[in-house]
């Protein structure tokens, strides 16, 4: 049986007080949640609660993500944080190329060189791609898909890695594509990524608008490893649904 990686991506939404008081109070719940056979669940709060949320989650095997790094090697980069600080804190993931994060200006070789510095520190970088509205109506998904993975793709022979297609039109919208739609993509990811290694060092994540209705149906994809949550990923209830739905 396949395993299933469940991201939850909090964005800002949880306060320092917030991210400690869910896992103190769910605490039991997520040691179940992390121990179940063939799933893998990752928190990802913002940087100031990543080092207490591993030190509380340590018993347990939910591990911690950050939502973006540096791309540079430590130095003189004012407000950042390196994916050596990272490591250091007890992040094993981190999501890189969010596109919350590239209308922020992170251009794709940003995120190329970010995905260089997780993998000198053994971070699983959790690759975001993903086509815009209007990109999808003039049917050019394949193109900006392509473009995005261009800088990168030379960095990802023979390693560990993540990739989380999130069509920016379903971010927050309540939107999801139709399977088939879905499994075009991943037909096509899995075409492009044919020479970073087997399919078995990569997992193809689906993000935008996942919630505990609607994640049963994109579930049953095959090429599907995993879904990125945000929004419902707040709420334990639901996120525990959508971790337990079908394991
Ligand atoms: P959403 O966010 O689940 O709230 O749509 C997903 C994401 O931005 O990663």
């Amino acid at each position: 049986m396949k395993q299933h990686l469940f991201v939850a991506n909090w964005k800002m939404n949880k306060s320092f007080a917030q991210a400690i008081d869910f896992c103190m109070t769910h605490h039991d719940a997520l040691q179940q949640l992390g121990s179940k056979p063939h799933t893998q669940l990752v928190l990802c709060p913002s940087f100031p609660v990543l080092f207490s949320l591993s030190e509380l989650l340590q018993d347990t095997m939910v591990h911690v993500g950050a939502q973006q790094c540096s791309p540079h090697k430590p130095g003189a980069y004012t407000g950042q944080v390196s994916a050596q600080s990272l490591r250091d804190v007890g992040c094993t993931y981190c999501i890189i190329g969010h596109s919350e994060q590239r209308a922020q200006g992170i251009t794709h070789h940003d995120v190329a060189q970010q995905a260089a510095r997780l993998f000198e520190q053994e971070i699983m970088p959790i690759i975001c791609i993903g086509e815009h509205k209007e990109e999808y109506i003039q049917q050019r998904t394949f193109q900006i898909l392509a473009e995005q993975l261009e800088p990168i793709m030379s960095l990802l022979a023979h390693k560990q890695f993540v990739i989380a297609y999130e069509p920016v039109w379903a971010i927050g919208t309540g939107l999801v594509p139709e399977n088939a739609y879905l499994q075009s993509i991943v037909t096509w990811l899995e075409k492009q990524l044919q020479s970073s290694g087997p399919r078995t060092a990569y997992r193809i994540l689906y993000g935008g608008s996942v919630d505990e209705k609607n994640v049963g149906k994109m579930r049953s994809l095959d090429g599907i490893d995993g879904f990125l949550i945000g929004s419902t990923s707040l709420d334990f209830q639901k996120l525990k649904k959508i971790v337990s739905l079908g394991t």
